[in-house]
């Protein structure tokens, strides 16, 4: 394929870079529980495995995950897309977001922050490097337990491209598998 290109603004280019799934964060924090939308991830391991998150300082979240030192990566499927957006949307400091959006807060085995029942998967994660959060409210998470649903295998996941568009995961192919080298896949 030949593209025709013109400038991009690069304050915009993350809209390419953020195929990752929009994911729910929970968090817990003095007998408070919390959610917020999460979109700026990345995996930075798998041995163990790690995952960067950028968090803003005004989230509520924010200080709700740097001080337990816990929270759980939870995964949404399409059904929910409303629903991430109105977390999205509001504040922990205002409401509860468990109550308010009708989630189920189920108990995890490794951290004190809920899992969200109605996620397709869920990862228990605990702060492993706070360094880099003063700088650049990156979070160095390391997921220590997590649970996946067996089915569907390919979960209809919500993947935002900017200025209000979602996708929503469609079509596989294993058509290139076979050229792949072991240790990539
Ligand atoms: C699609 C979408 C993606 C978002 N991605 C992020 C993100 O990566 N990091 C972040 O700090 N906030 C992100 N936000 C904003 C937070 O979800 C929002 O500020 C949230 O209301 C914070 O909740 P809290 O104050 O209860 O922590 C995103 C919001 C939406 C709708």
């Amino acid at each position: 394929m030949i593209y025709r290109k013109k400038d991009f603004p690069v304050s915009k280019i993350r809209r390419f870079l953020e195929p990752g799934p929009i994911v729910l964060v929970s968090s817990a924090w003095k007998g408070e529980r919390n959610i917020m939308t999460m979109g700026w991830h990345m995996v930075m391991g798998f041995e163990p495995s790690l995952i960067g998150c950028y968090i803003w300082d005004e989230n509520h979240s924010f200080d709700m995950i740097r001080k337990s030192k816990e929270c759980v990566i939870n995964i949404p499927t399409k059904d929910l897309a409303a629903t991430v957006v109105s977390i999205g949307n509001s504040s922990g400091r205002d409401i509860d977001k468990f109550a308010e959006f009708r989630l189920t807060a189920e108990r995890a085995a490794a951290v004190g922050a809920p899992l969200i029942h109605e996620c397709y998967a869920n990862f228990e994660c605990k702060l492993v490097d706070s360094s880099l959060i003063n700088k650049y409210n990156l979070f160095v998470l390391e997921v220590v337990k997590a649970h996946a649903a067996t089915s569907p295998r390919f979960p209809k996941t919500i993947h935002y491209r900017g200025d209000g568009v979602f996708m929503i995961s469609g079509e596989n192919t294993s058509r290139f598998r076979a050229k792949f080298k072991p240790e990539n896949l």
